[in-house]
């Protein structure tokens, strides 16, 4: 009886800590930015990684900015003003911001994305 509740215990802790590990990145925000952003700024880690977390968290923080970056690129405008992307944008700038230059993150092979192709 004691047994089998520890081992449950056990096992319950296992899967627990097992699952955080295998997303280490958040997977909607990867796909909203591929859906958005990357038919011109390439995968969404390539992305990220062309500015610091300070810019990112700059344009993120500086809406008008962004919009006048994209005033002559009309889809750019339209990925903007996306729901998806006003819905999302704190996760988006927090992904941009986990994956940018100055990160550290490195992205390996899972099934959304593979080594550095963009
Ligand atoms: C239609 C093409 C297009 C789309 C779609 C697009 N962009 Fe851009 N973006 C551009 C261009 C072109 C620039 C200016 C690049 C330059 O001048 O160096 C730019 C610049 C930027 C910059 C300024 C920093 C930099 O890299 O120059 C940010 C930040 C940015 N885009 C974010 C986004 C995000 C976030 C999305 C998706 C929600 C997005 N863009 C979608 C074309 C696009």
């Amino acid at each position: 009886m004691m047994k089998k509740t520890v081992a449950g215990i056990l096992v319950a802790g296992g899967i627990l800590t097992l699952s955080p590990a295998a997303e280490k990145y958040d997977t909607r925000a990867f796909r909203i930015v591929t859906k958005l952003c990357t038919p011109c700024h390439g995968t969404p880690f390539y992305m990220a990684k062309q500015l610091d977390g300070d810019d990112w968290a700059y344009f993120f923080d500086n809406e008008k900015k962004l919009m006048a970056i994209h005033k002559n690129k009309p889809k750019g405008i339209a990925s903007l003003k996306n729901k998806l992307f006003q819905n999302h944008k704190k996760r988006l700038k927090k992904f941009f911001i986990k994956s940018s230059k100055d990160s550290g993150a490195v992205h390996g092979c899972d099934a959304n994305f593979c080594g550095t192709r963009h």
